[in-house]
């Protein structure tokens, strides 16, 4: 049996007779970590934990989440403060370069992104083929996976500085081109030409309505400040690990869209609304539904609480829940959903099934609300949260190559049938 015992900064693990020292890193808030990378030469045996409920695949500066106390900081600066008082394309050079940029900086990275706004006619004939009635998630994947093919210049997107900020600018600068293209696809709408002159987020605006709505534009660039980053989630996770192989920027990106398509991860906005809608139709009784989320009998899970990392209120779900009111209110728009939703939290937040598990609203929890009030249809909501997390992606891929990460490659414990002989198929 093993036993593992702390000591200063190592830590002693015995197996059987031995004893083996590890070494432990800490972290910018003291945060613990064993480093077991020589473990398996030294004792033959792997560490297993399915799920990385409880293994750092990397040592990061980017995201700092203390989930215990809900916070969360991109570089050190509050989740908070950056919604308030950050812009969207702030942000993203603070996640890629790690310090906030001088107006100087930033007018040159806008411009940069404006220089590379534009897909090339064929990725639109793609689009064009796909049913109207294709998710949009899968629409959004077919073109990110596209890109390596019309863009080849781009394949290897590390090692020559220019291509590198060249494949950057570009799938920056284009996946909200791809976003409203895939909406109005979907919607049998003509598609409107991007607007260089006006910015990032009105100019998404733009090619999806065809007008700009100030107040819509200010929640949109919080709301998507508020999903640039979140550490080593299933999709950052996964965009790591395929950029590990060496694939190109666009390749690793495409891997990245496929992770957060799931219900258990970015789909769960779209799966929030659904829920939500369900609930109301059904005569709005949250109190069945609760209970239904405490059945281990049933399927139905409360689509939006919980959190593998946050076991107290996701502060960006605090942050969005304030936005709910503000939104609706300027738009001058009514959601019946928004009394059920805060119904359905109410009533989980005094229950001790969701109290003693620790589970609390999550970002996508209220995020469908607003989206819905911007005009923005619930199947697109997926594809909203990948426009916000793309700087994130960027920034987790840049720093596993800047770092040299080996190939990610997880190990495991066989548990399969032992040796034996083929029988031929006549002697089955
Ligand atoms: N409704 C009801 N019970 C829940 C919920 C929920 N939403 N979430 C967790 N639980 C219960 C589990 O059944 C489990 O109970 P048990 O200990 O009695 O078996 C316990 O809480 C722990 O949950 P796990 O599933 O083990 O936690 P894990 O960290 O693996 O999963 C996850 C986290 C996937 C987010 C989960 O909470 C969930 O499915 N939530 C709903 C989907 C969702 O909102 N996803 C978005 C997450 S945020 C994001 O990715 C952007």
């Amino acid at each position: 049996m093993a036993t593992i015992t702390e000591m200063n900064e190592t830590v002693e693990m015995r197996i059987g007779k031995e004893t083996y020292s590890l070494p432990v890193v800490t972290g910018t808030y003291n945060e613990k970590g064993i480093d077991i990378s020589q473990l398996l030469s030294q004792t033959k045996h792997v560490t297993l934990d399915t799920g990385f409920k409880n293994t750092g695949s990397t040592m990061s500066s980017i995201t700092f989440i203390d989930g215990a106390k809900g916070i969360l900081q991109h570089r050190g600066y509050p989740i908070e403060q950056l919604a308030d008082q950050a812009t969207f394309t702030e942000l993203m050079l603070l996640l890629l370069n790690g310090e906030l940029p001088t107006q100087q900086e930033l007018s040159t990275f806008e411009d940069n992104l404006k220089a590379h706004v534009g897909l090339k006619g064929g990725l639109k004939r793609l689009l064009d083929a796909m049913p109207e009635n294709t998710h949009p998630m899968c629409m959004l994947s077919v073109m990110v996976n596209a890109l390596p093919g019309f863009y080849r210049a781009n394949l290897d997107s590390w090692s020559d500085e220019q291509v590198r900020w060249d494949s950057i600018y570009f799938i920056l600068a284009n996946l909200p081109v791809m976003t409203a293209y895939i909406y109005r696809h979907h919607h049998r709408l003509a598609y409107i030409d991007p607007d260089p002159s006006l910015g990032y987020v009105e100019n998404f605006l733009y090619m999806m309505f065809g007008e700009v709505d100030e107040d819509v534009a200010d929640a949109l660039d919080a709301l998507l400040v508020l999903h640039g980053d979140h550490e080593q989630n299933c999709s950052a996770a996964t965009v790591r690990v395929a950029g590990s192989s060496h694939v190109n920027l666009f390749s690793a990106i495409g891997a990245g869209v496929n992770a957060l398509w799931g219900p258990l991860h970015g789909g769960a906005n779209q799966a929030v609304l659904e829920m939500l809608e369900a609930i109301r139709e059904d005569g709005g009784d949250v109190e069945r539904y609760i209970n239904k989320a405490k059945d281990k009998d049933d399927p139905f899970r409360l689509m939006g609480f919980g959190h593998r990392v946050y076991k107290n209120y996701d502060p960006r779900a605090r942050v969005i829940k304030k936005y709910v009111d503000r939104v609706l209110g300027k738009l001058g728009k009514e959601d019946p959903v928004v009394d059920i939703a805060k119904g359905l939290e109410k009533a989980a937040l005094a229950d001790d099934y969701f109290s003693s598990r620790k589970l609390f609203p999550n970002v996508d929890f209220y995020s469908g609300i607003i989206y819905r009030a911007m005009g923005i249809p619930v199947d697109m909501f997926t594809v909203m949260f990948a426009l916000g997390r793309l700087p994130g992606w960027i920034s987790q891929w840049a720093e596993m190559r800047t770092n040299n990460e080996p190939i990610g490659r997880p190990r495991q414990v066989y548990i399969g049938p032992a040796t034996r002989d083929y029988v031929p198929i006549d002697q089955r």
